[in-house]
């Protein structure tokens, strides 16, 4: 944890303007998923979790409905939740793969599910759902700057109807992800990246 983060002002306090920041720059322009099979302990201490969970908290919220919660899901707790899946992976067509995928559950030392849910009324769903997606990006770059390795990951196990009663999900609640977290014990290759200019176009004025 790092202690020397300055604490964010009192609710209603102004929060003092920033100039640039290149350490942001510069982890934004070098983070990399880690595979999460390569992920090992240690995992984020109980405060370095705090912080995290903090930090990815802090994501954009049309409406301030806080439209998503965590799960921590590590110890003998993950073990008998893998275990579980693995009884579900077993009986579903695609059994091998199933349970084959459930190692990036296992070997992480710590896994946070963030749950979407939605609130009826006037924000749209579409952005409450995208406000989970903002948390987990917080949390994969909250993790980073920690000097942790993380993984966003989806799987089987965020849309099977079994799986997701195991996990105590209530109604309108959905899996953003199972956000898996420790040290990487190898570092990982650049992937392929957008062709910028493919992507990138100027609205001209009529
Ligand atoms: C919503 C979402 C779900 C994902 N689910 C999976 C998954 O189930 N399995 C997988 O291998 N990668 C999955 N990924 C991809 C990885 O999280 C990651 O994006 C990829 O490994 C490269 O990431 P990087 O650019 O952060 O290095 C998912 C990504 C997103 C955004």
């Amino acid at each position: 944890m790092l202690d020397t983060l300055e604490a964010p002002p009192a609710f209603g306090q102004p929060i003092p303007l920033r100039g640039p920041c290149v350490s942001t720059l510069d982890l934004l322009a070098n983070r990399r998923s880690t595979s999460a099979m390569l992920l090992s302990a240690p995992a984020p201490t109980a405060p370095e979790l705090d912080q995290i969970l903090t930090l990815a908290a802090r994501a954009p919220d049309h409406g301030k409905l806080f439209p998503w919660r965590f799960i921590i899901i590590e110890g003998q707790a993950k073990v008998s939740f893998a275990e579980r899946l693995e009884v579900i992976g077993q009986a579903r067509p695609d059994c091998n793969k199933a349970v084959a995928a459930l190692g990036k559950l296992k070997t992480p030392p710590l896994c946070v599910a963030v749950v979407s849910r939605v609130t009826e009324g006037k924000i749209p769903e579409w952005e409450q759902v995208l406000s989970s997606g903002a948390v987990c990006m917080n949390m994969l770059l909250a993790a980073a700057a920690l000097g942790y390795g993380a993984n966003w990951i989806t799987d089987w196990y965020s849309y099977d109807p079994q799986a997701l009663a195991m996990l105590g999900l209530g109604e309108g609640e959905r899996v953003a992800g199972y956000l898996h977290i420790g040290t990487p014990i190898e570092p990982q290759l650049e992937r392929a990246r957008p062709d910028m200019a493919a992507i990138v176009s100027r609205l001209e004025a009529v």
